[in-house]
Order: structure tokens, then C-alpha cells, then sequence
């Protein structure tokens, strides 16, 4: 049928997706999609899990630094005399054995560094150095990155401790000092001269972030094959209910069109089991072949009637296309030009006359031109039957309308 291949013709030039099944159309656009939402989420939510987890560190290594702080204070400030005696009572000795206690069998690291150490286990690392001597600089407060070393990341963070007057009992001038910490540090030693303020150490707390990091990477690969098994169910099931519900019942009706065009047999009904636009489609389908039908009915029995008619005229008459292809005729033009009906039906009728060409012409004019001299007025024609014998007619040409093509009707009157 033309409008189908017109149809089909635009389609296999609109774009790629045309030549695709509309299920395979479907789903590539929708899985498209929400591969790229899933990457989104998992994207979002890695970013966020990794967000907070360094955020739990840094409180983790807050708290540490503040309670090591928080001690030392204290013990500065009340523990007086009793270092002297006990070692383990100095400030430092205590908060570092209170942070030790604390983070045994976790794999933090927390130390107490100084610029000026007394103790050289307490000397920087490059990292604590360049924080202390930037302290130096801008006003000294938490700080804190990401470090790698070794390919291994961690977190580092730093805590300032700032002198009061408690530390100037050890940390002030040398002449003011215990005994015990003139004894272990001679005058002139850089641990001494703090003043209120002054910037004295900082308490230095690292936490791995690998095992943390490896933990949100599984979380995200566990999420996108959760993911991955969504969007499988999805696909499967949108193109089930696809197919079932729209391009099953479509391509039926498609195949019900194309085998009533190529056998021309408008009997064919479809069931209409749905209310909705499919089962328009298929009402649609079974109303206009009811119409065909109906026509082709119509048609038949008025040619059966228009047969009949001729058939007992009491002349010859010739129905035949613009083309002079004879279509029907009656049983006395038959026996004039000495042929049975099949063997009539399909014969050209200007090969039957000595003017044919020109009637040929006078045809063609009409249907051109809208009219001609022959149409509709007698002429003198002279004819030919089978067997070449020539005679005379009197013919009076007629026109009708059939559905696409114009029909001519020749009456003839044998002239004696
Ligand atoms: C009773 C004396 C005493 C007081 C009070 C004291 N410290 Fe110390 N501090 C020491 C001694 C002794 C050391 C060395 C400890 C060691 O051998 O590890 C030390 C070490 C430190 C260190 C480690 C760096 C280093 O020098 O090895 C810091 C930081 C520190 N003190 C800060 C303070 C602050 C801040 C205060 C006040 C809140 C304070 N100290 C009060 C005696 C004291």
C-alpha cells in the first residue's frame, strides 16, 4: 500500500532509533537514564559517606587532643609538688600515658611536639613542623589534612597548647624551676623562657583512612550492583509489560492491515478485549473493515445489477477503460465480434476498430480536456470482428465514474 511505504520511508531516515523495535527503543532511552541517576546516587552517597567519615575522625582526634589538654591542665594546676617525688605525675608524663591508654589497641597515633622539647621523643615530624612554625605566623587553632605516605592516606590534626601561668613553673625561667627539672635541664636550655600565651606545643593526632576509605569503596560497589540488579528487573519487566500491552496487540492489528491488502478479503475482525487506546485502535481496525465490506458488497451487487441490465439490452454494449481495456460486456457484443466472454473481457476495444487510434485520441481528450465530440453523441464506426470481416456501427459513447478510474460504456447499433 503506498501510504505504508511512505510511511516506512520517512522512518528509515528520522534516525537510529527508527530501525529498532520500539521495546529496544525503550529500553535503551530508560536504561540510559537511570544508569546515569544510579551513578548519580552512588556518586552522591560515596561523596557523602567519605564526607562524614572524615568528619568522625576529626571529632575522634578533637576529643583526644582536648582530654590530653584537658589533663595536663589540671595536673599543671594542682599537682604541685608531688612530680618531684613521681615522675609520673609531670603534666606531660601523665597526659601522654592517659592518651596512650586510650587509643592502645586502635590504630591512632597521638603524640605531644614541641619546637622546643625537652624530651627528644617529642620532636616533630615534618608535618607537626610545618604547622607549629606556621602557628607562629596567625593565631594558633585546630588544624588538620589528609596526608599520604607510602600510598597510604590518614589524617592528621593538630591541637595548639598555649601556656598558662600553671606551665611557667616549669616552663618560665630556670631560676624558678623545681629542682628536679634544674637537675635534668641545665640553665640555658631552649625548653625554658615561656611566657603566658606563648605558643608551647601541640598535641598531634594521626588516624588511617585507608581501612575507612575501603569500607565506603565496598559500600559504593555493593550499591551499584544493588543497583545494577534494579535496573535488570526494571528493564525485563517495562519490556514485558511493553510488549504485552502495547506492540503485541499492535503488531497484530499491522498483521491483520497487511494480510487484508494482500488478499483484499475485508471478513477479518479482530477481538476487542480492552477498553483502552489499543482497544480503539482495534475497534477502529474492525469498524472500517466492516465499512469496506460493506462497500465492496455494494459495489459487487450494483455491477452484478449494471451485468444484468446490459445483459438483456437489446444492443451491443462494451465497457472498457480509459486505456480501451474492456472490463464488461454483454452477450451480444460478444457474439458481434465472434468471441466468448473470457476470451472478450481484457481485449483492448480500439484494436477492434478501423478509427481506433483515434478513438483512442478522443478518449484521451476527455480525459484530459473534460470533454470530447465522441462522448455522448452517435458516430458511424467502422469495426472489425476476430476473424477480420469488417462492418458498420452506430456507437454512442457514455461515461461513468467508477471509484479511482474514469469507465466508458459503448452502445452499438448494427447498421444494415
Ligand atoms: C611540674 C613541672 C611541669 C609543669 C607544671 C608543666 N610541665 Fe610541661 N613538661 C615538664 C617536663 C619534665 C617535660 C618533659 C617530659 C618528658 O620527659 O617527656 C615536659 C614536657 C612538655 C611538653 C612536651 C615537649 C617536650 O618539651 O618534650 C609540652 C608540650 C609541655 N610540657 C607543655 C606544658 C604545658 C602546656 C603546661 C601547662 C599546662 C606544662 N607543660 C606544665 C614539666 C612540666
Amino acid at each position: 500500500m503506498f501510504w505504508m511505504s511512505r510511511v516506512r520511508n520517512r522512518e528509515s531516515t528520522m534516525n537510529i532509533f527508527s530501525s529498532r523495535s520500539v521495546t529496544t527503543t525503550f529500553n535503551i532511552i530508560s536504561s540510559l537514564l537511570l544508569v546515569v541517576l544510579f551513578l548519580a546516587l552512588a556518586y552522591n552517597s560515596y561523596r557523602r559517606e567519605h564526607e562524614l567519615i572524615l568528619k568522625g575522625a576529626i571529632v575522634n582526634a578533637r576529643n583526644i587532643s582536648r582530654l590530653i589538654i584537658e589533663t595536663r591542665d589540671y595536673l599543671s594546676r594542682h599537682v604541685t609538688n608531688e612530680p618531684e617525688n613521681n615522675a609520673a605525675l609531670i603534666p606531660q608524663v601523665a597526659a601522654s600515658r592517659v592518651a596512650q591508654q586510650m587509643t592502645s589497641g586502635s590504630n591512632y597515633y597521638v603524640r605531644q611536639v614541641s619546637l622546643r622539647y625537652r624530651n627528644p621523643d617529642n620532636r616533630p615530624d615534618d608535618f607537626e613542623l610545618t604547622q607549629l612554625n606556621a602557628f607562629k605566623d596567625r593565631k594558633p587553632g585546630e588544624t588538620w589534612q589528609i596526608a599520604s605516605k607510602a600510598g597510604k592516606k590518614s589524617l592528621r590534626y593538630l591541637l595548639p597548647m598555649i601556656a598558662d601561668q600553671s606551665c611557667l613553673t616549669c616552663h618560665g625561667s630556670y631560676e624558678k624551676a623545681p629542682g628536679f627539672i634544674q637537675a635534668r635541664f641545665p640553665k640555658g636550655h631552649f625548653s625554658y623562657g615561656y611566657h603566658v600565651g606563648d605558643l608551647i606545643g601541640a598535641v598531634s593526632v594521626a588516624v588511617p583512612m585507608d581501612d575507612l576509605y575501603r569500607q565506603i569503596g565496598h559500600n559504593l560497589k555493593q550499591d551499584l550492583l544493588y543497583d545494577g540488579v534494579v535496573l535488570g528487573i526494571f528493564i525485563v519487566l517495562t519490556g514485558w509489560v511493553l510488549h504485552r500491552s502495547i506492540i503485541a496487540p499492535v503488531k497484530t492489528v499491522a498483521g491483520s492491515i497487511s494480510e487484508v491488502a494482500r488478499t483484499g478479503n475485508f471478513n477479518e475482525r479482530l477481538k476487542l478485549i480492552r477498553r483502552d487506546e489499543i482497544g480503539e485502535l482495534i475497534s477502529s481496525f474492525n469498524i472500517l473493515m466492516t465499512e469496506l465490506d460493506n462497500k465492496t458488497r455494494q459495489r459487487a451487487e450494483s455491477e452484478e445489477r449494471y451485468r444484468n441490465f446490459i445483459e438483456i439490452a437489446q444492443s451491443p454494449i462494451i465497457t472498457f477503460m480509459t486505456d480501451g481495456k474492456i472490463v464488461i460486456s454483454n452477450q451480444k457484443a460478444e457474439t458481434l465480434f465472434g468471441l466468448n466472454k473470457s476470451e472478450m473481457l481484457g481485449q483492448c476495444i480500439f484494436e477492434f476498430m478501423l478509427q481506433g487510434e483515434e478513438m483512442k485520441n478522443s478518449i484521451g481528450n476527455y480525459f484530459s480536456g473534460g470533454s470530447s465530440e465522441l462522448v455522448g453523441t452517435t458516430t458511424r464506426q467502422k469495426m472489425r470482428d476476430v476473424y477480420g470481416k469488417l462492418f458498420d456501427v452506430d456507437m454512442v459513447i457514455s461515461v461513468s465514474q467508477s471509484d479511482q478510474d474514469q469507465m466508458f460504456s459503448a452502445i452499438l447499433r448494427e447498421t444494415k
